[in-house]
């Protein structure tokens, strides 16, 4: 363990279970989904598409869609909100295009963390302009006490209290992202 890890909030383990169970919900639910649209989950291109808010939602979406066994497709967008060696937000702000194809389909919104919730916001409203078929949200940590903006969330793994969290995505200044676990790191870890 890096010496600079105070304690996992959630292990690996847990993330796995948990990860696996919001796949085969979101399935579920999106395949109904289509199959009210007159179409089959199975078969039918590009109805469904996830959207992986990065840099943070790497690693979640990497497991999450592989625990979806349907067809589906990816398109990937960056936002930026905590700069640096920041565990403040700065506000959202788009650091890629939008994809521009999403009208009609159903888009799912993947985030590592709902924190005050300007990213999703951000996202969900630019998404919202192109008229999709439906838009849902997938967080897998949420600091609901840290809300600021009014956004759904579908689909949340944990909720957290108010503490920073790296690992299995998350960052501090670029790093830990690789942890397999989530964890709160000890006070002098952050400059
Ligand atoms: P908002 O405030 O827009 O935040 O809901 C979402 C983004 O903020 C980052 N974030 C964190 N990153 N540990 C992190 O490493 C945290 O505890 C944390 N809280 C928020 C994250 O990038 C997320 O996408």
């Amino acid at each position: 363990m890096l010496p600079e890890i105070d304690r996992i909030l959630i292990s690996r383990d847990e993330i796995n279970e948990r990860v696996s169970a919001m796949g085969k919900q979101l399935s579920a639910d999106l395949s109904e989904a289509v199959r009210e649209d007159g179409h089959d989950p199975l078969a039918h291109p590009d109805r469904v598409v996830m959207v992986p808010i990065l840099t943070g939602a790497m690693v979640f979406a990497a497991d999450l869609i592989r625990a979806m066994p349907m067809k589906l497709s990816l398109r990937l967008v960056t936002v930026s909100s905590y700069p640096g060696q920041s565990t403040e937000s700065k506000g959202a702000a788009m650091r890629s295009a939008l994809p521009p194809d999403l009208a009609d389909r159903h888009v799912v919104l993947i985030d590592d963390i709902l924190d005050t919730g300007s990213t999703l916001r951000l996202v969900s409203d630019l998404v919202s302009e192109q008229s999709p078929a439906s838009i849902r949200t997938c967080v897998l940590l949420d600091k609901p006490d840290r809300r600021t903006h009014d956004v759904a969330c579908d689909y949340r793994g944990f909720s957290i209290p108010d503490e920073f969290v790296v690992g299995y995505g998350l960052d501090y200044d670029g790093f830990y992202r690789n942890l397999p676990d989530i964890v709160a790191l000890k006070p002098d870890a952050f400059a």
